[in-house]
């Protein structure tokens, strides 16, 4: 495993479950030290242990995305323990699953306010504290923010809108030499997909619809994170990256 992140501090939102736990445990086995911010706690320091436990350096913060008080103190904390931030991965999500006719305004509401409201509140409240030149922002958008799939209105409707928050804030801070992308998964086994894999029938249906053959791996979208995260990428902004096993490449049929 390469070292790029050494002597640096990443701010991951989401990082007590999923894809969350797997970049934080990528980016501190590369380097970083990394505040693993969830609104679960305990799962949060739960990810540090593990940190830990694979010899990196971590410390869990408590946050609501979706709350502004919550993430102004989150990110003040994190930037006076780590002493500084220079990765921010946005990716705390809710995922609804109905079509606009049988989506209840609840539903609606609430991936709204944490994958849109939570985005931007989660950006407005660390960007204070990112490194000048040289910070990165990368935020978890989804291949439904870039192709319609049935049955996710709300959800769809919130990815589509981190992409466009992506494209915005990559020009409005390029000038500061921050550099903003956005990952756009496929599926992936996460806490968020347990009970659509659950059903097996679906769940072969869903896979073939991935070119590669199989659904993506936690790891496979933190190796995607860590490379947009990297000098690797240092002429890179504005940009969803799919990393979906060619499923937004067109039909896999062969017609
Ligand atoms: N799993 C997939 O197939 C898939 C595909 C595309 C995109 N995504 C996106 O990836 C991101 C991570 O999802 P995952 O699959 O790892 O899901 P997950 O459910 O395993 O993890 C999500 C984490 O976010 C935390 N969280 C939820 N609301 C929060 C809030 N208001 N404030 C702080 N933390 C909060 C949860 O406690 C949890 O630890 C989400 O943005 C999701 O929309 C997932």
């Amino acid at each position: 495993m390469s070292a790029r992140f050494i002597d640096r501090a990443a701010f991951i939102t989401g990082a007590g479950s999923g894809i969350g736990r797997a970049t934080a445990l990528r980016l501190a086995a590369e380097g970083a030290t990394v505040a693993a911010a969830d609104i679960d706690l305990p799962s949060a320091e739960e990810t540090v242990a593990m940190i830990q436990q694979a010899g990196g350096k971590g410390f869990a913060v408590e946050c609501d995305v979706a709350e502004e008080g919550s993430m102004r103190a989150a990110s003040a904390e994190a930037a006076r323990i780590a002493g500084r931030i220079d990765i921010l991965f946005n990716n705390a999500g809710v995922a609804v699953r109905h079509p606009v006719g049988e989506q209840d305004v609840e539903g609606l509401d609430r991936v709204l306010r944490v994958n849109i409201r939570g985005a931007f509140l989660c950006a407005k409240s660390v960007l204070p504290y990112l490194t000048r030149p040289g910070g990165v922002i990368i935020n978890t958008a989804s291949i439904v923010g870039l192709v319609g799939v049935r049955n996710r209105a709300a959800y769809s409707l919130s990815k589509g809108a981190v992409i466009t928050l992506t494209k915005n804030m990559a020009l409005d801070y390029a000038h500061e030499g921050i550099r903003v992308n956005a990952v756009c998964p496929g599926f992936v086994d996460t806490g968020m997909t347990k009970g659509l894999f659950a059903d097996a029938q679906k769940a072969e249906r869903i896979r073939l619809m991935h070119p590669l053959g199989r659904f993506a791996t936690a790891d496979d979208i933190a190796a995607a994170v860590a490379f947009l995260a990297s000098d690797d990428a240092a002429f890179i902004t504005g940009q969803a990256l799919a990393v979906d096993g060619g499923f937004t490449a067109g039909r896999p049929e062969d017609v």
